[in-house]
């Protein structure tokens, strides 16, 4: 079986997939080690639009605290490798991520798809306007639109919900050459598709996982461990071939 180092040339095109492995290392706890509830919260409660038609204000309150913790924690060795590979690589690479963190932007990348929205960006329920977080009066316990002064609520995709940018991602995987999947468990969809349909077009594989993920099958090179630990090792080697 081929590797990635046996493909790769200064040609090849590579879309990357992360989901909430890649920042446990920074100190964010990932879905699934919370035993399907998020920090202790049933999914249902604070990620469906259900869930905030119930009880805004938890909801809200739910939000804040990821948003003060997203901001007190650092990107780490795995994000800054992936930042220096975009260095290299420039439009001939894309980064996707399920996460919410903001920690792939704050690391530098810029080719940056943030397919379940993000803690730093909330729009408004009446007017729609987009506006940052941060920019928002979050000693409110339902911060209102700087425009209109109605409800806002926090820019994440929840269940039931449809990821953003869904066509640029596609056009992505129909050109990538390789396909690597950092930190996702492989339960939710769509991105626990991205995998089959890189494979189904021909492109190789990698993941790079603490645990074996649900789609595993569908890699062609498994590295097993900590992303902060394998990738900058990894993909150094790779930039050697790329450039
Ligand atoms: P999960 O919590 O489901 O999976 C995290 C994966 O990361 C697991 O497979 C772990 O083995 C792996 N992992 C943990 N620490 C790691 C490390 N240091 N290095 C590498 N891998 C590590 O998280 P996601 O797959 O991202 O959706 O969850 C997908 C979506 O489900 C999330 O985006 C969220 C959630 O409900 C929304 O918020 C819409």
């Amino acid at each position: 079986m081929k590797n990635a180092f046996d493909i790769l040339n200064p040609q090849s095109r590579i879309m990357v997939l992360t989901g909430a492995g890649i920042s446990a290392e920074s100190g964010i706890r990932t879905f699934r080690d919370s035993g399907g509830l998020w920090e202790n919260h049933p999914v249902d409660d604070v990620a469906s639009p259900g869930g905030f038609r119930r009880d805004p204000k938890l909801v809200w309150n739910f939000y804040k605290q990821r948003y003060e913790q997203a901001l007190s924690v650092q990107p780490n060795p795995g994000h800054l490798a992936l930042k220096k590979l975009e260095d290299v690589m420039g439009d001939r690479f894309w980064l996707v991520t399920q996460n919410v963190d903001g920690l792939h932007d704050r690391a530098g990348n810029q080719n940056l798809i943030e397919m379940h929205g993000s803690l730093h960006s909330s729009f408004c329920t009446a007017c729609g306007g987009n506006h940052p977080t941060g920019e928002l009066d979050l000693e409110m316990e339902l911060p209102t639109c700087p425009a209109c002064n109605k409800m806002m609520r926090p820019d994440i995709v929840w269940f039931g919900e449809m990821p953003y940018r869904m066509d640029e991602i596609d056009a992505l995987l129909n050109k990538s050459n390789l396909l690597l999947v950092i930190g996702t468990s492989g339960v939710v969809y769509p991105a626990a598709g991205f995998v089959m349909r890189a494979k189904y077009l021909g492109a190789h594989t990698v993941s790079v996982n603490l645990d074996a993920p649900d789609n595993d099958a569908f890699f062609d090179e498994i590295h097993q461990g900590k992303a902060g630990t394998i990738l900058p090792d990894l993909l150094d080697s790779w930039i050697e071939k790329l450039s």
